[in-house]
């Protein structure tokens, strides 16, 4: 049980306010308590819909411990169900692949792609026993354009609900048109939070990204990337270079720049979504959807980090890169596609290796919560999300 109060200086005004107590992030018990309060209660995202591409396409995974399978039926419909057989509970299947059926390995109990039991040798002499009664438990599954979510509840709202604003500012990046490109996992040993903070603050990338990130800014003046003091973050209305969004489950870096900021200098830029409208049009959009996923708009497409929470400890990402499907036919798309590649990948090793140097030091019991940067005001928002979900406002 959290002590009363526990996050009180967590919910005073960002510059007045501390970060979370350290056992926030490597107490096994707290870690316990988000898996209860948080990712068995929200919408999850697990990815796009092109990873269950064709009827039969199946892949089974697991959500912060649950087993889970997500297959796309002969229907074309995209389902999720809960990968435990209904006999004696043994997971039915692991990996991904095209199947017509999923088979349990432990007595051969036989699902249909719509999670129906077909077969179930010898139950014929069970009495009263009826196939019809036991199929693989449904797991709620909605999508926002092609992106995939699933809420473990039943009476949990609609996903559109938990989105809130956020479909309406993102609604001009088409995301029905957008093609997964790439996705790649990569393990990192630190704590959910620790990797979501630490991408959604400008405040390190001098420090971090000093030749990557910090490098670009040059000829453009201040920007979101450069983490310059003067930088009007968060005043100046729409015309701040960059202006911050909050939503009940959301924020949102909304930044106005020239040039790409999904590129690395010298690289050449694909070609602009023909779609976009309004402020998109100026630069990027950095949204955070909470609990832990990060989707970054940028002119020519966008790119997705999932943070799975493994351990309290330990978190696995996966880095899924989307274009609009007309850019990917393009005869220059695959070379010019490299760049984007190379930006995510060297500066996500970058935070790799700091976020871990923070979890060693955060595991310390000489740890303690800290205080916050006009530049965190973002972390500092989603802080006080976890903290209302864990332990609502008194
Ligand atoms: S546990 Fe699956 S068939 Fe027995
Ligand atoms: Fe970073």
């Amino acid at each position: 049980m959290l002590a009363p109060r526990f996050f009180d200086q967590v919910r005073r005004p960002a510059l007045e306010a501390e970060t979370l107590p350290a056992a926030c992030y490597s107490d096994p018990a707290f870690f316990e308590t988000e898996k209860k309060e948080i990712f068995h209660k929200v919408w999850n995202f697990i990815g796009h819909d092109d990873q269950v591409k064709a009827p039969g396409d199946y892949m089974a995974f697991e959500l912060v411990g649950i087993p889970v399978i997500v297959a796309r039926g002969r229907d074309g419909k995209v389902r999720a169900f809960a990968n435990t057989c209904r006999h004696r509970g043994c997971r039915v299947i692991t990996g991904s692949g095209n199947s017509r059926a999923f088979k349990c390995g432990y007595h051969g109990w036989v699902y249909g792609l719509d999670g129906k039991l077909q077969g179930a040798p010898q139950m014929e002499h069970s009495h009263g026993f009826d196939k019809a009664d036991y199929g693989l438990f449904p797991i709620r599954l909605e999508q926002w354009g092609r992106f995939m979510y699933v809420n473990f509840r039943a009476d949990a709202p609609l996903l559109a609900t938990q989105l809130g604003a956020l479909v309406g500012t993102l609604a001009s990046y088409n995301f029905d048109d957008m093609v997964l490109v790439r996705r790649r996992e990569v393990e990192v040993g630190c704590n959910w939070k620790i990797y979501l903070e630490n991408v959604m603050e400008p405040y390190h990338t001098p420090h971090v990204h000093a030749t990557t990130l910090a490098m670009k800014n040059e000829d453009e003046g201040a920007t979101i990337m450069s983490g310059n003091s003067n930088l009007l973050f968060g005043e100046g209305g729409d015309n701040a270079p960059v202006k911050l969004e909050f939503g009940e489950n959301h924020a949102c870096l909304v930044g106005r720049h020239v040039g790409s900021r999904g590129l690395l200098p010298g690289e050449e830029p694909l070609p602009p979504i023909k779609s976009l409208a309004g402020r998109p049009r100026d630069g990027s959009i950095w949204s955070y959807t909470y609990p832990c996923t990060t989707i970054s708009c940028q002119r020519e497409g966008m790119w997705y980090v999932e943070i799975q929470p493994l351990a309290v400890d330990r978190s696995k990402l996966v880095l899924g890169t989307c274009f609009p499907k007309e850019t990917t036919e393009r005869p220059d798309f695959e070379d010019k596609v490299q760049g984007y590649y190379r930006r995510l990948d060297i500066t996500t090793a970058e935070d790799l290796v700091i976020t871990e140097e923070q979890q060693a030091g955060v595991s310390s019991p000489f740890a303690r919560a800290g205080r916050v940067c006009h530049l965190e005001a973002v972390a500092h928002a989603f802080r006080n999300w976890v903290a209302d979900k864990v332990q609502p406002a008194a």
